[in-house]
């Protein structure tokens, strides 16, 4: 499903749209997801993992465009995607259907702006409209300041894979699990 287009102001006076990426923006969320996992190590892929192919990509935005539960917040400057938030049914069986999991990522200029705090604000109310009980996600150990802002927006921290990833310099991270129930 698609959400209501909303905007927010960026505090250096730029003004992001937000809206739901769709089947159309396949090449944008590609350029986007390439972006921030080169950024960063705190997305679950490298870019030489090679799943950001635009078949693939163009096919699971159809699928969330066509789902009733699903959804993204996207958020553009001009026809630029610099944010990108997904909310997901864990498994499309009748014993998941109140979980959500949620991913998310905002380019590095644009971060530390309210701009996350803000799309994760219209992610949960969206996920409650949409008749998910409670929302999950998995976050790096050393991702101080997504746990600060999963903590602040009502995430509370269960459990902890202890090294879920292993980075190509040899170190590993372990994944901490949170979800945030919306009743
Ligand atoms: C994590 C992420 C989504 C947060 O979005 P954002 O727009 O930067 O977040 P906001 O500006 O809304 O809020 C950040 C909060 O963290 C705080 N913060 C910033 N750096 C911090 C740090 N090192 N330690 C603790 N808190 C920190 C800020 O003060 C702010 O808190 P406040 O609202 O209470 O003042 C974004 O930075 C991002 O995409 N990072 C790269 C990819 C990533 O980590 N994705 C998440 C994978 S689970």
């Amino acid at each position: 499903m698609k959400i209501a287009q909303k905007k927010y102001d960026l505090p250096n006076g730029e003004i992001a749209i937000i809206k739901s990426a769709g089947a159309d923006d396949a090449l944008k969320v590609k350029l986007h997801r390439e972006a921030t996992s080169a950024e960063t190590h705190f997305m679950a892929r490298y870019p030489e993992d090679g799943e950001f192919n635009l078949e693939r990509i163009t096919n699971v935005l159809k699928s969330i465009e066509d789902s009733e539960r699903d959804f993204m917040v996207s958020a553009y400057i001009g026809d630029e995607m610099i944010g990108d938030l997904g909310v997901t049914l864990v498994r499309p069986h009748i014993k998941y259907l109140h979980r959500g999991y949620l991913g998310m990522s905002i380019r590095q200029k644009y971060t530390g702006m309210g701009l996350g705090s803000f799309m994760m604000k219209v992610a949960l109310e969206q996920a409650k409209v949409n008749g998910f009980e409670q929302v999950e996600l998995g976050v790096f150990s050393d991702n101080d300041r997504a746990r600060h802002l999963y903590s602040k927006m009502g995430f509370k921290e269960y459990g902890m894979n202890p090294r879920a990833f292993k980075l190509k310099d040899g170190t590993y991270r372990d994944e901490i699990i949170m979800v945030n129930f919306l009743d």
